[in-house]
């Protein structure tokens, strides 16, 4: 039986909500967050005393099952919440949720707007958890924003080769080939909100920590959510800097396979591998 009660008191440690509305106020800022665009999610079942927690206030059937995401807690953005506003007040812009019926729904444990819906993206978003803890990887924190010259360069990347878009982003930038040597993944267009695209990215995470969603946005991985911000950052960095030898008529110059190896080297000094 679900208890009819709400509840707008999210009962998540300080230093989430604090790096989440860090995170969106450094999206805002930048630019990657016009209206509501972007949204966030973290796995927070293994940060919370499920004994403290707040009784369902209502549940809400999914279009597909996450078996295993069963009896998980996701912290979510609120659907058309301002980066700008969470910022401000992030616990007023998420909503606490558990996942039920072994991963058929899910339950809302706290939101400051009882009749509020979690992220149009969380098709992706789920499946992305889903995916992260069937594979053991340690992080737990899903970012989505609208990165304008990293979209630019999907736009670009349309008329070229597959791969074209890993190769502009290294050669703009030394610090991608050092943080993403493998590069990231790119979803063609696909409708935004839908399984296909969910399905498109987790396919596309499984070989590299962050997506770029073809004429839309791209979305990262982190342990927090300042981690998933760094990460879209250099890579924003990267487009940017791409752009702007274009735009000043410079062809950007490709680093040479001895400068590659000897990042390579570095890599692998920083990381102790
Ligand atoms: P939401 O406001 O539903 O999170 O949507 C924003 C967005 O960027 C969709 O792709
Ligand atoms: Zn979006």
């Amino acid at each position: 039986m679900v208890d009819e009660r709400e509840s707008c008191e999210i009962p998540v440690i300080g230093i989430v909500l604090e790096q989440i509305a860090e995170a969106a106020g450094y999206m805002w800022m930048q630019h990657w967050a016009e209206a509501n665009a972007g949204n966030i999610t973290l796995n927070v079942t293994s940060i919370l005393d499920s004994a403290k927690l707040p009784l369902a206030a209502r549940k809400v059937e999914l279009p597909r099952a996450y078996p295993s995401l069963a009896g998980q807690l996701i912290l979510a953005t609120v659907t058309g919440s301002r980066m700008r506003d969470v910022s401000l007040d992030p616990a007023a812009g998420c909503m606490l949720l558990r996942i039920e019926d072994g991963g058929k729904a899910f339950s809302v444990l706290a939101a400051f707007n009882a009749s509020g819906r979690p992220t149009s993206e969380l098709a992706s978003h789920l499946l992305i958890h889903e995916m992260l803890l069937e594979t053991g990887s340690k992080l737990r924190t899903v970012v989505h924003t609208h990165p304008p010259e990293l979209v630019a360069l999907t736009h670009a990347a349309e008329t070229q080769p597959e791969g074209w878009l890993n190769d502009a982003l290294w050669a703009a930038h030394a610090e991608v080939k050092i943080f993403f040597p493998g590069g990231v993944g790119h979803v063609p267009y696909i409708m935004p909100g839908s399984e296909a695209l969910a399905e498109a990215t987790v396919e596309a995470l499984r070989s590299h920590p962050v997506v770029v969603w073809a004429r839309h946005g791209a979305l990262a991985l982190g342990e927090n959510a300042l981690d998933a911000f760094d990460a879209l950052d250099t890579l924003n960095k990267a487009a940017d800097i791409w752009l702007t030898c274009r735009a000043a008529g410079v062809e950007p110059t490709h680093l040479s396979a001895p400068e590659l190896a000897e990042l390579g080297s570095y890599l692998k000094k920083l990381t102790g591998e």
